[in-house]
């Protein structure tokens, strides 16, 4: 059986590593040969079969092919209708991670816990659903790791990298900027700062839109009029960005569907860098975001690390040695450094101190001694980059007489204006009776290491107390009965 299991669920790739016996981790290749698996699901028409990995992505009809769930991990609403059944992006990622499980047990044997990763903005139904993913997989979720976290702990490890760490990982989906502390065994996170739609994919959209300008340049025709030929053409620029990586020009040819004749792209490393430039800057705005949200300055950070395949580009670690004056650390192994993390974290007896990912609290009604007035505001209880595990309260008084039912709004955001918070939930108390106002009430959020949020509210008259787990909606989290249901059912699938 295999000890210490680490899985990184990428948006664009998976990996898997493990710990070997001699505690170096090592990541396992897949059943097609490859060490990491394209998060992709195909559902074919024919046969019963959901392929998994490259023969998805390559594979056919556009309508029957999943790509990057994982944007969708924390909508519930997101539900995919194929051949009349409907899948959750929770049920789409465990066809993903059963492929993972069952091709690597072929290598290492049997794994039953494993260390899932997940981006530091997760939020706590994109952390459920996950767990939940693993769970239909027949895989136990020893603990969920945040991504830098667990890159922090491969470069620690594996680098040496001590002192205050900046992590840039920009992977397919995502660029997420982590500021952590390393000392010895010991990591602290300070803040994290993640931006969606900022990833490697993003890239390939605007190669995809200089593509069809150079088509229809030569041609005076479009390039593609159906899905399937658009993602071989997505295909096609994702190849040359990553060819752009190591060349300074490259070319391809590459035909429309409508059978207009072939065009001649040509595309060179300056004007892909032109391309993305914007994109660039908005790397950097996220830095400077992360350094505010630290109260650090950029002198104070004394390693860049990287993380994720899109930081493979030049120009991207040229940005960075540009902004902080020196040269970001680079494993080489970008994509592969979260799962080697998290095997390693499997087993590590490193102390990681983690903060809350956002600011929660309850709206209240603030009275303004200066201007007399009353006015609805959110109350934050727990600020974000509070260390957790960590609990606080907060008391309140209720504002009218005789009221029988006590509602707190629960919220997610820092701003004061409630126009700028999300309301997540609602927690409802009954209370006795003929009360005047005022009566005390306390509200608690208590934020668990898997950066679960749980919130409680207490009538401090009547001792009486209701508590719920925090999550967006409060939809889509499976019950254990419904959990163990799919998940024979997913071990009784062909899944290749
Ligand atoms: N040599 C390269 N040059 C440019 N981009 C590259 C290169 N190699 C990989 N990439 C890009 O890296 C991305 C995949 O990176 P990675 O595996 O780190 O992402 P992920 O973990 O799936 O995504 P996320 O972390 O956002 O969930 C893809 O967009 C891919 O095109
Ligand atoms: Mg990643």
């Amino acid at each position: 059986m295999a000890q210490h299991v680490g899985i990184d669920l990428g948006t664009t790739l998976s990996g898997l590593a493990y710990l070997k016996g001699d505690g170096t981790p090592e990541i396992v290749p897949n059943s097609d040969g490859e060490r990491l698996t394209p998060s992709v699901v195909y559902f074919d028409a024919h046969e019963d079969v959901k392929l998994v990995g490259s023969a998805a992505r390559d594979g056919g009809d556009p309508e029957r092919t999943i790509f990057q769930i994982k944007r969708h991990m924390d909508d519930p609403d997101h539900v995919l209708e194929i051949d009349g059944k409907k899948w959750t992006p929770s049920e789409i990622s465990a066809l993903i991670l059963s492929k993972l499980k069952r091709d690597c047990e072929k290598i290492i044997g049997e794994i039953r816990e494993v260390v899932i990763t997940v981006p530091a903005n997760f939020n706590e139904l994109a952390r459920k659903s996950t767990i939940a993913a693993a769970e239909m997989a027949g895989m136990k979720v020893k603990r969920l790791v945040n991504e830098p976290t667990a890159a922090a702990v491969y470069y620690a490890q594996t680098q040496n990298v001590q002192g205050r760490v900046l992590v840039f990982d920009m992977g397919g989906g995502t660029l997420d900027v982590t500021i952590l502390e390393v000392k010895g065994g010991s990591i602290r996170i300070l803040t994290s700062e993640g931006a969606r739609h900022l990833g490697g994919s993003n890239l390939d959209d605007l190669l995809v839109t200089a593509f069809e300008e150079q088509y229809r340049a030569q041609t005076g025709q479009g390039l593609y009029t159906d899905e399937r030929h658009r993602r071989r053409i997505l295909q096609s620029a994702e190849d040359a960005k990553k060819m752009l990586s190591k060349l300074q020009r490259v070319n391809d040819t590459v035909a429309n569907d409508q059978n207009s004749g072939l065009a001649r792209i040509d595309l060179t490393r300056e004007g892909f860098e032109g391309l993305i430039r914007k994109m660039l800057t908005r790397t950097v705005l996220l830095v400077e975001q992360a350094l505010d949200s630290a109260g650090l300055k950029v002198s104070e950070v004394d390693h860049v690390v990287l993380v994720g395949g899109s930081t493979r580009i030049p120009k991207v670690k040229k940005v960075l040695e540009k902004f902080f004056g020196k040269t970001p650390k680079s494993c080489g192994n970008v994509d592969e450094c979260v799962a080697l993390g998290a095997a390693l974290f499997a087993k590590s007896s490193a102390k990681i101190q983690e903060v809350c990912n956002a600011s929660y609290g309850t709206l209240a009604m603030i009275y303004n001694a200066a201007t007399g007035e009353e006015k609805v505001a959110n109350s934050v209880v727990i600020p974000k980059n509070t260390e957790i595990p960590c609990s606080r309260s907060q008391v309140y008084q209720t504002s009218e007489d005789n009221e029988k039912v006590i509602e707190v709004d629960i919220t997610q955001g820092e701003d004061e204006d409630p126009r700028f918070v999300d309301v997540i939930g609602r927690l409802t108390l009954e209370v006795p009776p003929n009360r005047p106002k005022g009566c005390e009430v306390e509200v608690t959020f208590s934020y668990d290491e898997n950066q679960r949020v749980q919130a409680r509210v207490l009538d401090k008259a009547s001792g009486r107390v209701k508590e719920v787990a925090v999550t967006y909606r409060g939809a889509g989290v499976l019950s254990e009965e419904e959990l163990q249901r799919r998940s024979q059912h997913l071990r009784a699938m062909r899944i290749e």
